[in-house]
């Protein structure tokens, strides 16, 4: 069974033309919040403009769990793996030093963990190699594979990005569970034992950035806006920058932080290399200058967390239960 909070329909509505994530009950309610703000760029008319689009947008983000589950069923009958061998999971996809750190965390052992920490005070982010340059070049091949495939069109990764695939859609869940609970959950018990307990589900999905090309066309995102994830942790790994310039990660605080939005960290991708930080860290990508990247993101997600206080409304979650959209909340 899958869940979600009620508040997705709400809350957290983003418009990337302005960079904005919005709330929405009704247009009343959205003037008081938002006329003030939006009247120093924009004059009434667009703003009621604004107000349509947000109304619009949550119109159909309440169909898109039904048409999730019937392009899913859909997807399932069509598609014919490039690679079957990466569906299932191996070992010999992860190179030997995050084995290692794993290994070492096992045994409560955090030397290896801490040493790949990104120097900072305030916010933990932990940076560290994950797959093989082998299974990366397969599994790009398998991502281009269905993006091109005839006869499906597939979902977005996530509200804000345009360009990606859904690890779900592509069938490719089963073998990230193996991942995220042999060899994530160990990590993150080392490193946010405080805070989080056991990851029992993820959203995993692809996004893809490029210089060229526009977005709609499937060719690429351009830029990410400030937020933060619905995830109690994020693993994001980098699996192709081709010439990439810009495209960096930004990360401020935490998103319940008074002084959340100062930027603390800008990190550079390299392929292969994983970025490990709570979902509540603020954070944003700065405008791609060239090339192509493709990042494997992982939200991971604990009900024990998530089920106290939603993370996207900071309140007791309304569980409501979908078929097939699942946010980790468990009844
Ligand atoms: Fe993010
Ligand atoms: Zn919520």
């Amino acid at each position: 069974m899958s869940y979600k909070c009620g508040c997705y329909a709400y809350l957290n509505l983003y418009l990337e033309k302005y960079g904005y994530h919005f709330r929405y009950f009704n247009h009343s309610q959205f003037l008081q919040d938002y006329q003030q703000m939006l009247s120093e760029k924009y004059n009434n008319d667009e703003i009621n403009e604004i107000s349509q689009q947000i109304k619009a947008l949550q119109d159909s983000k309440k169909q898109e769990d039904s048409k999730a589950y019937e392009r899913l069923q859909h997807i399932r009958k069509l598609y014919k793996p490039l690679h079957k061998n990466i569906y299932t999971f191996d070992e010999c996809f992860l190179e030997n030093s995050f084995k290692s750190l794993v290994a070492a965390c096992k045994k409560g052992d955090r030397d290896l963990i801490d040493a790949t920490r990104y120097p900072n005070e305030e916010v933990k982010v932990f940076t560290f190699r994950v797959f093989t340059k082998d299974f990366i070049n397969l599994f790009l091949e398998e991502i281009n594979h269905i993006s091109n495939y005839d006869g499906i069109v597939l979902g977005r990764p996530n509200s804000m990005n345009h360009n990606g695939v859904l690890m779900k859609e592509l069938g490719m869940d089963e073998m990230l569970t193996v991942l995220r609970e042999e060899y994530l959950q160990p990590i993150v018990d080392t490193v946010f034992s405080d805070t989080i307990g056991e990851c029992e589900s993820h959203r995993g999905f692809t996004v893809k950035y490029s210089f060229d090309g526009t977005v709609f066309d499937g060719s690429g995102d351009k830029q990410l806006g400030k937020h933060y994830d619905n995830a109690e942790v994020t693993l994001n790994v980098c699996m192709q920058a081709d010439q990439v310039q810009g495209s960096n990660l930004v990360f401020m605080g935490m998103a319940n932080d008074e002084d959340c939005d100062r930027e603390r960290i800008h990190l550079e991708h390299e392929v292969g290399m994983g970025i490990l930080h709570l979902g509540q860290l603020k954070h944003y990508v700065t405008p791609i200058e060239q090339g192509i990247r493709t990042n494997l993101v992982l939200w991971l997600r604990s009900s024990a967390v998530r089920n106290k206080v939603c993370p996207m409304c900071w309140d007791s979650p309304e569980i409501v239960a979908t078929k097939c959209m699942d946010d980790g909340f468990r009844p």
